[in-house]
């Protein structure tokens, strides 16, 4: 019964009907209240923290920031010392990613519940800690997703790009890294974000530097060690292109084990992309949205976006250049495609679905 109520709040809470979510996980509160009372002292307390957090996601999709507490100094001021920042306002939702449904789901079950419901994970043996991978050609949503992620949850969000910071982390590589990890602790929850982490963790080699290697063996400890207190609201998400120069070590049980592949947009993705970018546009003619769709078959979401700029774009050209009548037309986005060709070649294509095959979860598309 408890069971199914979560597992139908997921579902309608992931397709984003959030009134409907938050009274399933009403009734669910009433029920372990119900629990409760019969309950003893142990049984209790775990009910009353599982309470809470039912709680806390109701407050957060009734659009109240869960936490009413201000952000730890210490932990701001570190961040700040590393050259980092702290978002904790979020501008994007999982409504502003077009597509990737499957991966808005897996999400939900593999990441947002259990750092909501750790008791219960617990109690199933679901796997809480470690990291989360997400790979895939450029331009998917990778980065945009993760900044979803943060918005869908009301975490704070700390997004580092590794090759920024090799240079400004010059020397003192390992030690940063620990501040970074003890300080994301203070401003649970959180989310901490490496972007392009093959920059990180190239395969080692006797080039690496000894200081380089220091530092990554840091890194693999801090993120291992959340295996053993598993209920940390410390979320590490990763980011690649490239996923097959990462350093075997990375993807190891405890690391970034759950892996997650970020596919291009399908063809109702792709017609929700442009439609998207053709609302700020209002001079337009007809456009046929799924002609541009079916005619956009292999280009990453970017590269969508791409040509409904450059269309804007000569067609506004034709505007000042006198012609009144100038609008945004299917020919005019037509025209685009045969300038702009897509940017992640076939054959490119076909190595994320081999490596995807190689590590036993197939890509979808
Ligand atoms: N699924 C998507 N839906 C809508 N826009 C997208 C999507 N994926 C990418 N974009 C657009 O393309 C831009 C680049 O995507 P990004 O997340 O940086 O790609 P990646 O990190 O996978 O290389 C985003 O800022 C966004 O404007
Ligand atoms: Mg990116």
């Amino acid at each position: 019964m408890m069971r199914n109520l979560l597992e139908k709040g997921l579902e309608t809470e992931s397709s984003g009907n959030k009134k409907q979510a938050v009274e399933l996980y009403r009734k669910a509160i009433e029920i372990l209240q119900r629990d409760f009372a019969r309950a003893d002292a142990v049984e209790k307390e775990k009910i009353r923290r599982r309470m809470a957090s039912l709680q806390s996601v109701i407050t957060g999709l009734e659009g109240h920031t869960p936490q009413s507490t201000g952000l730890d100094e210490g932990a701001l001021k570190t961040i700040e010392e590393l050259g980092l920042s702290v978002i904790s306002s979020h501008q994007v939702k999982f409504k502003d990613v077009a597509g990737l449904e499957d991966v808005k789901r897996e999400l939900f079950t593999k990441v947002i519940y259990p750092l909501r419901f750790p008791e219960l994970a617990k109690d199933f043996n679901v796997f809480v800690g470690g990291g989360v991978l997400f790979y895939g050609p450029p331009g998917n949503g990778k980065t945009f997703l993760a900044k979803a992620l943060a918005g869908e949850t009301s975490m704070n969000f700390i997004y580092v790009n590794p090759s920024t910071l090799y240079s400004k982390w010059f020397g003192s590589f390992e030690k940063n890294i620990n501040s970074l990890f003890t300080a994301a602790r203070g401003l649970t929850p959180c989310i901490l974000f490496f972007d392009e982490i093959e920059s990180l963790f190239p395969v080692r080699d006797e080039r690496s530097s000894e200081a380089s290697r220091r530092g990554v063996s840091q890194f693999l400890n801090e993120i291992g060690g959340f295996q053993s207190n598993g209920s940390s609201e410390l979320l590490i998400l990763g980011a690649t292109n490239v996923p097959w120069v990462l350093d075997p070590a990375v993807t190891r049980p405890g690391r970034f084990d759950r892996m997650v592949y970020i596919p291009p947009p399908d063809m109702a993705a792709r017609e929700t992309i442009i439609r998207h970018q053709m609302e700020a546009v209002s001079r337009k003619g007809e456009i046929d949205y799924g002609q541009i769709a079916t005619s956009t078959e292999g280009y990453s979401a970017a590269d969508v976006e791409y040509i409904c700029r450059y269309s804007a774009q000569n067609a506004f050209l034709k505007a000042v250049n006198g012609d009144e009548k100038s609008r945004i037309t299917t020919a005019e986005l037509m025209d685009s495609l045969k300038t702009i060709k897509p940017s992640v070649s076939s054959g490119l294509m076909e190595r994320y679905v081999q490596y995807g095959k190689l590590r036993g979860s197939v890509p979808s598309q």
